[in-house]
């Protein structure tokens, strides 16, 4: 009856996110998948490992996420912080970990990424880890025996955190493409 007078004024869609992550012997790339699977509107995940070459400009949600090895993230997700920090710094942003220790990977999260990016940040999260001694490196399997005091291989997906983490990002996750 009054179909013709309305006007639609604004559009509202989800922001487009982009996860980048790094993962040595697959369980990251697991859970970057998983958590893509539960964040609303267009997702596109991206491995960093040697090749930064992704438009940025396209998304305006980034996730970031890595292992930790001996106390630390992946020098390839720390690079492509610091390189593009200032674009970045425009995103809505998050960052996640895979590691043993949980609470401590976390902190660990705090304390490598940027500060300015964490505290800004909708979300971050420890999603469990993987110990694939199958997989391992001789050097890799050795520091799991000493260092980690585990000789078995172990999977611990931690699905709460990621849907916390999601829900927390999904909230205000929305653009306006006004007319
Ligand atoms: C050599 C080695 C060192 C590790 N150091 C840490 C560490 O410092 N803190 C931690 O929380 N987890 C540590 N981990 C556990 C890994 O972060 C965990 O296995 C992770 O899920 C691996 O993910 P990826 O398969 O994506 O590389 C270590 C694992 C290995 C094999």
């Amino acid at each position: 009856m009054f179909n013709n007078s309305i006007e639609i004024l604004e559009r509202r869609t989800h922001m487009r996110t982009l996860i980048v992550y790094t993962s040595k012997y697959g369980f990251t790339e697991n859970v970057a998948k998983i958590l893509g699977d539960h964040i609303e509107g267009d997702v596109a995940i991206h491995k960093c490992d040697k090749d930064y070459s992704v438009d940025l400009t396209k998304f305006e949600n980034v996730i970031v996420g890595s292992s930790l090895y001996v106390g630390k993230p992946n020098n390839a997700v720390l690079d492509f912080c610091e390189k593009y920090q200032r674009l970045l710094m425009s995103k809505r942003l998050g960052f996640f970990v895979t590691g043993t220790t949980g609470k401590e990977a976390v902190e660990a999260l705090r304390l490598n990424f940027p500060e300015d990016m964490v505290k800004k940040s909708e979300a971050i999260g420890c999603f469990g880890y993987a110990l694939n001694f199958e997989k391992m490196r001789f050097f890799d399997r050795l520091v799991t025996r000493i260092v980690l005091k585990k000789d078995q291989s172990e999977v611990e997906i931690d699905s709460e955190a990621i849907e916390m983490f999601a829900q927390k990002f999904n909230k205000h996750n929305m653009r306006s493409d006004s007319k």
